[in-house]
């Protein structure tokens, strides 16, 4: 099988290529249709399948012999655990636990927030919400309780589920505060909340509005699947986006479960009875797809593991992990890696393992830098691949086909469209731009299944942000060019959305925490390179007049400020405080300017700017 031919069938004949790749799955209606629309306008797949994720998931491989088989491994080098847990013991489980929730008054449609640490009952509530036809909504549990608030608030949970602490190298974090601060915060009122004891942290259950996990699933009756339609939502993904307001990415669950399976073959070459580790989090959509859906879906063993690329307790933990447990794939963000060969340059502890179950590293979430890039490829002589994709698309929307056709990889490139996926380069004004030339990375529809039909609660904004800037394209929000091989090189945000340490947040919402402080009368902040994590936030602010507090002091209070409002993952350090800032001459502050003068590239002047000598300010500050 050729990678041409096959891309070349998807996007011309997209209903038969995907009708196609459905009939892997056991639906418990089979689809006799492959696109429509909603009433939205938004394209559909599978309208009138039905079948149940979880059961897709777990349920069908223990009807197909593999229930002594691995499903998920809990490796936990911050509280010294392993656990192996069988997809018999996962059904039994997690059936367990959607009885639990079926209590609480959980059933199709409802939904269920999971603010949780990367702990094995953390798949499990995703699973068990499946499984009764609920939606559930992980929220990253490095995000502070006003982050929590929004989210609860938008999605109107009926239950939320979480633990007593997560655990960081450094320090515990307890959840409880979080989570009482956050509901007390919000208006939405929740039902119940569910609480995992952990021993790394007590607390005082109510047994009233909260429950003890355990003790809920001992007393619950077992739940069955419940089928769904393909169209019915399995989860909502809140992501950053230009605003404070984080968008809800609505998932199906037909599309969803169809280009899961799909991507294991193609872009994965992933057989069932692999394992195969995605080293991410539950709260980000790697973890959703490759952590939990993609790997169950296929009957692979799939890694949770609860700790970092180093200190739990070395740079070697990756290299250990992949050695005990047989690892095939292993999918990870090009900053772990850089943290890795921070700490061990010369690949001293990688040597220390074998490695040989290893049949190649992905890596994407951030832009794959070349220097890294050579790093691993020297070290693991395996191939490295890069691949593209978003929170929106669910998986990769260029990659290097390797379950079809291995091609030759190109450094600084995410390779080649995905099936499905067809991709173009437009100008500003919707022009087609040529090979190598760089502009907006835009989709034409109809998009390939698991790309989301809405955003939850709010398809205007939808609309707005993704649809209405190209007509019949998908807005990626990304900038790039596709060179005369027709490979896809990915240069960065067009608009306000950083990636720090591959975790995607929003400059909007950070000024928004900025601007709120009393002693700030304007501000910007802008991401700027790190050789670490990809990119920091850095803040540029101007004070109002008769401020008293030093500077010093204002910076630590916003640092303060972003740190308890979005989290300590927003890694808000820095912030300078300026006398004006370069705005037009209708006053909107020149932010893709500042972007590029902090990065040390060119930029022209334009007409517009009001005053000049602002920029030679900022541009002392970088120099
Ligand atoms: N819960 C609570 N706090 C969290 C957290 C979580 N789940 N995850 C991170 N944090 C905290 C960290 O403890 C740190 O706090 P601090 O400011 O008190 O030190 C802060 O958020 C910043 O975390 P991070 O940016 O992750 O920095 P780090 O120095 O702890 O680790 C890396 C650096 C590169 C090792 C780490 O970011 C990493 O492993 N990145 C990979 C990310 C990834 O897999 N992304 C998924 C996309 S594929
Ligand atoms: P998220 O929705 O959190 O997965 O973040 C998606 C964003 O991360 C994309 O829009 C890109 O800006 C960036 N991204 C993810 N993977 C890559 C990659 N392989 N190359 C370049 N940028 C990437």
């Amino acid at each position: 099988m050729y990678y041409a031919p096959l891309h070349d069938r998807s996007v011309n004949d997209p209903e038969a290529y995907w009708m196609e790749q459905a009939e892997s799955l056991a639906w418990a209606k089979k689809p006799t249709q492959a696109l429509g629309k909603d009433a939205n306008g938004s394209d559909r797949w599978f309208v009138d399948g039905e079948l149940n994720t979880c059961y897709l998931a777990v349920d069908v491989h223990v009807e197909n012999g593999r229930g002594a088989q691995a499903a998920i491994i809990y490796d936990s080098p911050v509280t010294g655990t392993k656990r192996t847990i069988t997809y018999a013991q996962l059904q039994a489980d997690v059936a367990q636990l959607a009885g639990a929730l079926r209590a609480q008054g959980v059933g199709r449609g409802d939904r269920v927030v999971i603010y949780m640490p990367m702990v094995y009952e953390a798949v499990l509530g995703m699973l068990a919400s499946a499984r009764l036809g609920a939606v559930h909504s992980v929220v990253f549990g490095g995000f502070a309780a006003s982050e929590l608030t929004t989210r609860i608030d938008d999605a109107q949970p009926k239950v939320l589920l979480t633990a007593t602490c997560g655990i960081e190298p450094s320090r515990v974090i307890e959840y409880m505060p979080i989570v009482n601060d956050a509901l007390g915060m919000a208006s939405h009122q929740v039902d119940r909340v569910l609480v995992l004891a952990r021993e790394q942290a007590g607390y005082a259950i109510d047994g009233v509005t909260q429950l003890d996990w355990a003790q809920a699933c001992a007393a619950a009756e077992p739940a069955d699947c419940v089928n769904v339609l393909a169209t019915d939502p399995l989860y909502i993904l809140y992501t950053s986006g230009t605003t404070g307001k984080p968008k809800g990415v609505v998932r199906d669950n037909g599309g969803h479960a169809v280009a899961m399976r799909h991507s294991m073959d193609v872009v994965y070459d992933v057989q069932p009875g692999d394992v195969f580790w995605a080293a991410s989090d539950v709260g980000w959509v790697v973890g959703h797809s490759y952590i939990v859906y993609a790997p169950l879906l296929t009957g692979c063993t799939t890694l949770v593991y609860e700790g970092k690329p180093v200190r739990t307790p070395d740079a070697g933990a990756f290299w250990r992990v992949v050695e005990e447990y047989r690892v095939k794939i292993l999918f990870a963000a090009p900053t772990a890696f850089r943290a890795i060969r921070k700490e061990d340059p010369e690949g001293a502890l990688y040597r220390d393992y074998d490695l040989s179950s290893l049949a190649a590293l992905y890596l994407a979430g951030e832009r794959l830098d070349p220097p890294t890039q050579t790093w691993l490829d020297e070290l693991t002589g395996l191939p490295v691949i890069d691949h593209w994709w978003q929170t929106e698309t669910g998986w990769a929307i260029a990659a290097n086909p390797r379950g079809v056709e291995t091609l030759p990889i190109k450094q600084g490139s995410a390779t080649r469209p995905a099936p499905g996926f067809d991709v173009h380069i437009l100008d500003d004004d919707g022009v087609e731009l040529s090979a190598g030339e760089q502009g907006n990375i835009v989709i034409k529809r109809p998009l390939p299944p698991s790309c989301f039909p809405t955003v939850w609660g709010d398809h205007a904004r939808y609309q707005s942000s993704y649809m209405d800037a190209f007509p019949g394209y998908y807005q990626s929000g990304d900038g790039g060019y596709i060179d005369a091989d027709g490979y896809l090189f990915v240069m960065g945000r067009t608009d306000d959305v950083i990636n720090v340490a591959g975790h995607r947040l929003s400059t909007g919402e950070m000024e928004e925490v900025v601007a709120a402080h009393p002693a700030v009368a304007e501000c910007a902040v802008i991401g700027v390179e790190d050789a670490l994590k990809g990119q920091l936030p850095v803040g540029l602010v101007i004070l109002k007049d008769g401020v008293t507090e030093s500077d010093d002091e204002v910076v630590q209070a916003l640092v303060r400020d972003v740190r308890a409002k979005i989290g300590p993952i927003a890694c808000f350090q820095t912030a300078h405080i300026v006398a004006r800032l370069p705005k037009t001459r209708s006053g909107k502050i020149l932010r893709a300017i500042l972007r590029k003068i902090a990065n040390g590239q060119d930029y022209q002047v334009p007409s517009t700017i009001e005053d000049p000598a602002a920029l030679t300010e900022v541009a002392e500050l970088f120099n």
